[in-house]
């Protein structure tokens, strides 16, 4: 078929501008006259011509509006010539499995079609984000290019007349100004199951899960949350592992997840914590939106929280074949996330790195070779496989060290209390706050925590004393180009290690969402209540920051 291309004109949107993880905005808004279509064609301009001839992948967590943005992408693509672009059947591809599409096709990137964790639905949320050839997330220069592209845009171009059945698997040939353009429609979860089978030992884990090596099944409780991991969860613990079937819920994905708020932390998930904390299971996972978050309990709902998440899978990394092949590089976490992986990464005479918030500084380290395993405390876990964190994944990893120390969940990081000391760690968010007013909190909190005479001094609180050591804005230099990314945080870091940190979302689509970090290590009280022991350092917090005063709210909204 050959196929006309159209060119539109346009005028800018404002705020076009994509976040810690992509642009994020309500459904309205993106279904504004051309307001994606210009989106979507500043993504393509932002290769300065590299799109044509290219491969591209596209798909999404399955969100209401999804299957539109794919076929304006399918659309834009063909007008702007890319050659070849890999669609997930009825525009589902998790995030993760985007990432190792790009990166098994060498496709020159993808585009991502989520809201991660936030609700979706014609009324809330959607999202599109732009992930490079590495598989990962644009950096910034990409992004900052794209934001200002969108501020220029006069014209897209467009093919109307192509219609593809996005419900068909199967290759689709065009032919557009003379070249041709396949739109090629996969299933959704070969290429990902494939991938999980090539770094997990299946066999052992089906033989663990299945109850082959038991005698009794496991226990497990896995919930997709109703969002994109659904299929997934499907084929690999069901099919290729052996579980039974009652071990999956929510596993359809839904426009508006059901009314659920895709979101695996103990306030959102809570249905899996009460049925976990309630019944019979050996181990509980939930994974957000898109797939690339995950929670771990164990039985009783005992929680992990992500930073012990991250630092338990790096001391027994070696037993995934993965890493047993490839060799354990360096480590990594977000500045905000407890230093538990810190000790790990010392004790094995590793490099551990501090990167700010955003899965997209990890993409470099990995690349040059120096970070097999990383994470963040907002409960992103991943590795060098690909380039986004990974829900998925991180429940195998568990699976795995479970089925090599024979242990539970609570068994495995009490011995690793034990080992190294405890991190204890929260995180409150407030969201949807009044944007000023926040704004105003940090910059007055920045010149409180820089004033020198702020070094050195003594806060006291349900009789425990900190003393502040270090405080800055935390700023990161890329150790492989060197670029700098200032303003990623305030952090105040006392004599004990101990860390209060405040920043502001950028992933939220209205208001704005404070988020407050707590940090305290213990090397001998490993057993103690998370929420006691950190309740001294959350006043101290609340006082330095007058959070209360400016947000106005004396609660956080979720408490993690
Ligand atoms: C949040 C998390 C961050 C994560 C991002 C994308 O960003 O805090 O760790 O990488 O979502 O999943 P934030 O809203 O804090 O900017
Ligand atoms: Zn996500």
């Amino acid at each position: 078929m050959s196929l006309v291309v159209k060119t539109v004109p346009t005028k800018p949107y404002e705020g076009q501008k994509p976040g810690t993880s992509g642009l994020r905005k309500k459904v309205k808004v993106f279904q504004g006259e051309n307001y994606t279509e210009n989106f979507i064609q500043c993504i393509l301009d932002s290769s300065d011509g590299a799109v044509a001839g290219s491969t591209l992948v596209a798909g999404g967590d399955g969100r209401y509006f999804c299957k539109k943005a794919a076929e304006i992408i399918v659309r834009i693509c063909a007008a702007n010539g890319v050659s070849k672009l890999f669609v997930g059947k009825d525009a589902i591809l998790s995030t993760p499995a985007v990432s190792s599409l790009i990166r098994r096709n060498k496709a020159y990137g993808g585009i991502l079609l989520t809201a991660s964790h936030n609700p979706g639905g014609p009324d809330n949320d959607f999202g599109i984000k732009f992930n490079c050839e590495n598989g990962g997330p644009a950096p910034d220069h990409v992004t900052n290019k794209i934001y200002k592209l969108s501020t220029e845009i006069a014209q897209y171009k467009i093919v109307d007349g192509l219609n593809i059945d996005l419900g068909k698997v199967g290759v689709n040939q065009y032919t557009v100004n003379g070249a041709p353009f396949t739109v090629e429609v996969i299933d959704s979860v070969a290429d990902y199951v494939r991938l999980m089978k090539e770094i997990f030992d299946f066999e052992r884990l089906n033989a663990f899960v299945s109850g082959k090596k038991t005698g009794t099944p496991l226990k497990l409780r896995i919930d997709s949350l109703n969002g994109v991991t659904g299929p997934y969860v499907n084929e690999i613990f069901l099919n290729a592992l052996g579980a039974t079937p009652n071990s999956v819920v929510h596993t359809t994905p839904l426009e508006d997840f059901g009314g659920l708020h895709p979101d695996p932390n103990l306030t959102y998930a809570k249905d899996l914590v009460d049925t976990v904390k309630s019944g019979d299971y050996d181990l509980g996972a939930a994974f957000d939106g898109d797939g690339d978050r995950n929670m771990i309990i164990g039985r009783k709902a005992f929680f992990v929280t992500p930073s012990d998440s991250l630092a338990v899978i790096a001391h027994y990394l070696e037993c995934i074949p993965y890493f047993k092949k490839n060799g354990i590089t360096g480590f990594a976490r977000s500045m905000p996330t407890a230093s538990a992986v810190d000790l790990v990464a010392a004790k094995q005479n590793k490099e551990c790195f501090e990167v700010p918030t955003g899965w997209k500084y990890f993409g470099n380290l990995m690349d040059a070779g120096r970070l097999c395993l990383c994470g963040e405390e907002s409960f992103g876990t991943g590795s060098d496989h690909i380039r986004e964190k990974d829900g998925i994944w991180a429940c195998l990893a568990w699976l795995s060290v479970m089925e090599h120390t024979g242990k539970s969940v609570e068994d495995i990081l009490k011995q690793h209390w034990t080992t190294y000391g405890r991190n204890y760690f929260t995180r409150y968010d407030y969201e949807e706050c009044a944007l000023e007013p926040c704004n105003e909190m940090m910059t007055t909190l920045e010149k409180t925590i820089t004033d020198p005479a702020f070094i050195g001094k003594e806060y006291s609180s349900g009789g425990k004393t900190y003393k502040t050591k270090i405080a800055d804005n935390f700023s990161y230099t890329d150790p492989v180009d060197k670029s700098v990314s200032t303003k990623q945080g305030l952090r105040i870091v006392f004599a004990d290690g101990s860390r209060i940190v405040v920043r502001l979302s950028g992933t939220g689509s209205s208001g704005a969402t404070v988020r407050l970090y707590i940090d305290s290590y213990e090397k001998e009280n490993v057993l103690g209540s998370a929420s006691e022991t950190l309740e001294p350092l959350i006043q101290i917090a609340l006082q330095i920051s007058q959070l209360p005063k400016f947000t106005g709210r004396d609660a956080p909204t979720v408490i993690t």
